[in-house]
């Protein structure tokens, strides 16, 4: 046991240190208490990195697919495709394996049909291969899935020695039906079980954050869920990243943050967005758990699981969360500690569109040094860097780059970062212009530099001034003006440009850089005052299903949701939306003023929380403060006069995405 004092000690040196990493990173993030400077973890030596492996939860539930054959196929799988030796090791069986009673003796039974040899027979053909299994139960009466199978709340012992029987090498446990028995008592019954087995089990915490795993279970568990379940969707995936971000000084070897399975590969994300997920899970030294079917898995899937880089930085023995550096309009710096002295840096663009995203060698943690060698964990490239690491990021895109004082840095290329000055806004025959800048970030001189600008088929593209330059020196920029028209009759809507620079490195090879863009194509707002729902959207983010017109969000299909109703109040206009929601519209600078009557719409439980926000070309023209399921509407008024874009967020209240409709009922523009 700790002396009580010594520990209030550390609380109040880590908790002011807490507090400036979160006023700097400019999000609200759950009051956490601060962690012991050095908590106690399992003895055990288990997950002295990250888990890695394998679960079906996030691609099955408990639908048939779930079965013996499933699980031996991705153990199968794990070895042939190199995920194996990638660092992936469990394959872990989630809810629904058993049947929904015990038998005669007490003990669990599994499902005849799922696992008709039973689990042992899987255990043992998992680790013929050299990998490991894992099982699922909750720590109360029955299981979360709806049919409830026996949880093992009374049972710890028994099922523990029945789950080490069969050779079970992972426990994830759940929180569903605990009969208000305290967690703290629950799930260390169940961690002195699983010891009193004498097999080495790693246990999972799965509270989902409720009662602040990461202050008490450092040597309860090895890993603690910190928020909510996952989702496959943007929306879900952001709000998880950024209840789990704060909790970086809780991490460590032996005793994780969980902030849930992997989505990567099942569809609805796109491949940008999963590498985001991929990247942002390994910087915060997340558990590695693939969620997908991999029977099923695409090319593409299977390069951002098995990018060796990427896991290196989830895997480092060093065992730290990276932590926000930086956090300002959706533009993400997050660093990580490397055992070797480097820092794991993520650029991480949390907007709809293209940003520059910069930070500097200092700034991520390391030492002053005239160069540094620069790695693109995801482009496999070395580079060299004076200091300044930046990137124009994708819309939810991320750049992760391993930096490092090295002395050797001079040999590598200089890194060259591209960029794009004025919005890719254009009206069809009108041509816009623009300018990129290629600069060169090394310490060494970039040669032979040459940019170029592509639009879609049809669009012209004209530099206005010169796209070459015989040499850029440390800092030095070549600024190219472009003239671009997209042809008459385009329709509205998003198109893809493509801007490339080429160049030599002083040993003389050959180096390519390139930032795909997207240009939005616009119609003028209509004069007068209209409603925002009748309008076209330049873009729209939505937690759950899209956007509905004139309806509440019903969160899957086009067109599912219920009259837009606030408090009792029915509206028959207006914009139904799910937390996070941000809807971009086109004002031109031709309009003054967005009004509505917002709330949590009545047709969710009482658990939906939402704050509402009117930006004016990215700056807060209104809001409100948090907002429940109680409340009556709020009225909003924005002056939005000169602005070119107005978008309308939704954040979550600050409790995850969970029931969060949210009603733009009424809202209207005034041009
Ligand atoms: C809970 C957990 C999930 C999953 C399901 C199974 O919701 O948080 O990860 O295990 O139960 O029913």
């Amino acid at each position: 046991m700790r002396h009580p004092h010594t520990r209030t000690i550390h609380r109040r040196v880590a908790g002011a240190l807490a507090a400036g990493l979160l006023c700097a990173a400019g999000f609200a993030a759950p009051a956490a208490a601060a962690p012991p400077a050095d908590p106690p973890a399992p003895a055990d030596g288990l997950a002295l990195t990250p888990p890695m492996g394998f679960n079906n939860w996030n691609s099955t539930q408990c639908g048939a697919d779930f079965d013996a054959t499933m699980v031996q196929g991705i153990a199968d799988l794990f070895v042939e495709k190199g995920l194996k030796d990638a660092g992936y090791r469990y394959v872990n069986l989630d809810d629904c394996w058993a049947l929904p009673e015990r038998d005669a003796n007490g003990r669990l039974v599994p499902d005849p049909v799922r696992f008709p040899d039973g689990i042992k027979a899987v255990a043992d053909y998992v680790h013929a291969k050299g990998l490991k299994l894992g099982i699922y139960t909750s720590a109360g009466t029955k299981t979360c899935s709806n049919t409830g199978f026996p949880g093992a709340l009374g049972h710890e012992y028994d099922d523990a020695r029945q789950f080490a029987d069969w050779g079970v090498d992972y426990l994830k446990y759940d929180n569903c039906n605990n009969q208000g028995v305290d967690a703290r008592q629950r799930y260390r019954t169940m961690r002195d079980a699983l010891r009193a087995t004498g097999r080495p089990i790693v246990y999972s915490i799965c509270e989902w954050g409720e009662n602040k795993p990461w202050e008490w279970a450092a040597d309860v568990g090895h890993l603690w869920r910190t928020t909510g379940d996952i989702s496959d969707n943007w929306s879900s995936m952001l709000s998880i990243l950024k209840q789990n971000l704060p909790l970086a000084p809780y991490a460590g070897p032996g005793h994780w943050n969980d902030p849930d399975m992997l989505e990567v590969g099942n569809g609805g994300m796109t491949d940008t967005e999963y590498r985001s997920h991929f990247s942002l899970w390994s910087v915060m030294a997340a558990p590695l758990l693939i969620g997908t079917d991999l029977r099923k898995a695409s090319r593409s899937t299977y390069d951002i699981l098995g990018n060796k880089e990427v896991v290196a930085v989830d895997q480092d023995p060093l065992g730290r969360q990276g932590s926000v550096v930086s956090s300002a309009g959706g533009r993400w710096v997050i660093a990580k500690e490397m055992a070797d002295g480097s820092r794991a840096v993520a650029l991480f663009n949390e907007s709809g569109t293209a940003q520059r995203i910069a930070t500097d060698a200092r700034a991520a943690g390391l030492p002053g040094a005239r160069g540094y060698s620069v790695r693109d964990l995801w482009q496999h490239r070395t580079y060299n860097t004076a200091g300044t690491l930046a990137a124009t990021v994708p819309a939810h895109g991320t750049v992760l780059l391993r930096v490092a004082a090295d002395p050797r840095w001079a040999a590598h290329p200089p890194a060259v970062e591209l960029g794009l000055d004025g919005g890719l806004l254009l009206t069809a025959a009108t041509p816009a212009t623009l300018t990129s800048t290629v600069t060169d970030l090394g310490g060494t001189p970039a040669r032979q530099v040459s940019v170029a600008l592509t639009g879609p088929a049809g669009w012209r593209v004209r530099a206005t001034s010169p796209a070459s330059a015989a040499v850029l020196t440390t800092g030095g920029t070549l600024r190219t003006g472009w003239r671009v028209t997209a042809p008459a009759g385009t329709p509205p809507g998003s198109y893809g440009l493509t801007l490339r620079a080429g160049y030599r490195s002083p040993s003389g090879t050959a180096e390519t850089v390139q930032v795909p863009l997207t240009a939005s194509v616009v119609v003028p707002p209509p004069s007068g005052t209209s409603y925002l729902g009748d309008l076209p959207w330049l873009s729209a983010v939505n937690g759950w299903g899209p956007v509905e017109r004139d309806t509440s969000n019903g969160e899957s299909a086009a067109g599912d949701g219920r009259p837009l109703t606030i408090g009792g109040t029915v509206y028959a206009k207006g914009l139904g939306v799910h937390a996070l929601g941000d809807i971009a519209f086109y004002t031109g600078g031709a309009c003054e003023q967005v009004t509505a009557s917002v709330g949590v719409d009545d047709e969710k439980d009482a658990k939906g929380t939402v704050a509402f926000e009117i930006l004016a070309d990215d700056t807060k023209a209104a809001g409100t403060g948090v907002l429940t399921n109680a409340m009556p509407a709020q009225q909003l008024t924005a002056d939005i006069s000169g602005a070119q874009v107005i978008r309308l967020v939704v954040t979550d209240g600050g409790d995850g995405v969970d029931s969060d409709h949210a009603d733009w009922a009424n809202a209207r523009l005034n041009c």
